[in-house]
């Protein structure tokens, strides 16, 4: 008998939690693709998977990058969404707003793009797995534009998961994880960060993209499960 090898495409998949989410996922009945913007990260990760999976580099802010990557792939089962943007950290009395609507462009429009563009393709009995953030989950002062941002995404899936049914539409909720998404602080300020988060969290640690990756697989594997926001933080949200 032949076995059926299902194919995941990950969007965002040249570092961190996508990376990781593709190190998880790949297997014998797992094809996995993943993508990023910058080609020579991109072939870094993909020599980390030892040459695994397919790889394309486009970007998944620019709408006829996408339609074309989606158009020339073929039918695939599975979608990750875990492009990235940075903006709308802050307190919010000194907030940028435009941060908010650039926080958009770069992470809720590319995720929302790549699942449009993807629809003609993606089997109906795979799934759909955005990537929000805990805080849009999170009462902690500092986070009101970054929650705003994430918060959209968290929004959709709900309504997503019953508009495109029997396709299973859900997201996940990461607390703070150790991945080059913190690079933009100094080695000591993410140091110093990353311990006051792991002092808070109950766990007694931040997270690492492989904590993430296996939550992103389950909500990938389990048939059962849609409209759904998989929190994992460490039960940071509780503490926070
Ligand atoms: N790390 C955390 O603490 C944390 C917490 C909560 C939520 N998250 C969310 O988790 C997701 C994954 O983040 P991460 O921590 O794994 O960060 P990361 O290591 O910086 O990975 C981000 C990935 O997205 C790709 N990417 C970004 N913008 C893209 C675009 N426009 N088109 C295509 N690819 C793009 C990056 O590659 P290129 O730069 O080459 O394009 C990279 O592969 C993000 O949505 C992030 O907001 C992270």
């Amino acid at each position: 008998m032949t076995k059926t090898i299902q194919h995941a495409v990950i969007i965002g998949g040249s570092s961190g939690i996508g990376l990781a989410t593709a190190r998880k996922l790949l297997g014998p009945g797992m094809k996995v693709t993943i993508t990023g913007r910058n080609e020579e990260k991109l072939t870094s990760a993909w020599n980390s998977l030892g040459g695994a999976a397919d790889k394309a580099a486009f970007d998944a802010a620019k709408p006829d990058e996408v339609s074309r990557f989606f158009e020339g792939l073929g039918p695939f089962d599975h979608l990750v969404l875990a492009a990235s943007g940075g903006k709308g950290l802050g307190p919010f009395q000194t907030l940028d707003l435009s941060d908010i609507g650039s926080g958009v462009d770069e992470k809720v429009r590319p995720q929302l793009s790549c699942l449009q563009a993807a629809l003609p393709t993606l089997n109906k009995a795979g799934s759909v797995t955005f990537i929000s953030a805990v805080s849009a989950q999170l009462a902690t002062p500092g986070v009101a534009g970054i929650a705003a941002i994430n918060g959209m995404l968290l929004t959709v899936v709900p309504i997503l998961a019953l508009e495109l049914k029997p396709l299973r539409v859900n997201v996940v909720a990461p607390g703070v994880i150790d991945t080059p998404w913190w690079d933009f602080l100094a080695d000591e300020q993410r140091q110093a960060l990353f311990a006051d988060y792991a002092g808070r969290t109950p766990v007694g640690r931040i997270g690492r993209a492989e904590d993430v990756a296996s939550a992103i697989a389950f909500l990938v594997s389990n048939g059962f499960m849609t409209g759904q926001v998989l929190t994992c933080d460490g039960g940071l949200r509780f503490a926070a």
